[in-house]
């Protein structure tokens, strides 16, 4: 695809900021079963990192969402591609994704979550556009706040390219 990279956050950057953050979450939970709910698919790589940067008892569940079809904006409209395999009720959860911009898909996502009864639900977002927000979230674990810039790489894709870069990269056309 044609465009630049530029790096924006190191390989490095993004494990020891992911290694804080596993202890963090182990901390904020002591003696907990935690399910981490991945927001598929531009979670999967912080998932696989975070997951083992928490010590103790996790479970995973995944969560298939749609919003962007392919371009740099969001629609807002979410669209779930896959639901959760098992119950979350009594659970303490955490929501991993992948960037929380508008704030839209997050919104959806907490409301169609706390009607299931989970005991707590905490969200944990690699990357945060603070500077787009349209509607409020509360967001309890950010791993790094970003300008308003369409980022890509370590999961996130543009029309599903990009995904498997080790480090996070802004996109120029
Ligand atoms: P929101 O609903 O606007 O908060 O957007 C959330 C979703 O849009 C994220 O989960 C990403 O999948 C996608 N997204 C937002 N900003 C970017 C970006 O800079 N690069 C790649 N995907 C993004
Ligand atoms: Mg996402």
């Amino acid at each position: 695809m044609a465009g630049s990279l530029r790096s924006l956050i190191s390989e490095d950057q993004l494990q020891a900021r992911i290694r804080e953050l596993g202890l963090q979450i182990r901390a904020d939970h002591p003696n907990e079963t935690l399910t981490l709910i991945a927001v598929l698919k531009g979670s999967f790589m912080f998932l696989a990192d975070l997951a083992r940067a928490i010590p103790g008892d996790v479970r995973i569940e995944f969560l298939g969402v749609a919003s962007y079809h392919g371009g740099t904006r969001s629609s807002g409209a979410v669209q779930i591609t896959q639901d959760l395999r098992g119950s979350i009720e009594g659970h303490a959860c955490v929501v991993v994704e992948d960037i929380i911009d508008t704030g839209l898909t997050m919104d959806y996502l907490m409301r169609m979550l706390e009607v299931r009864g989970p005991r707590s639900l905490k969200i944990a977002t690699l990357l945060d556009k603070p500077s787009n927000r349209e509607i409020e979230v509360r967001v309890d674990y950010v791993g790094y706040a970003i300008p308003d810039e369409f980022v890509v790489g370590y999961g996130l894709d543009l029309g599903e390219l990009y995904r498997n870069l080790p480090y996070v990269a802004v996109y120029s056309p």
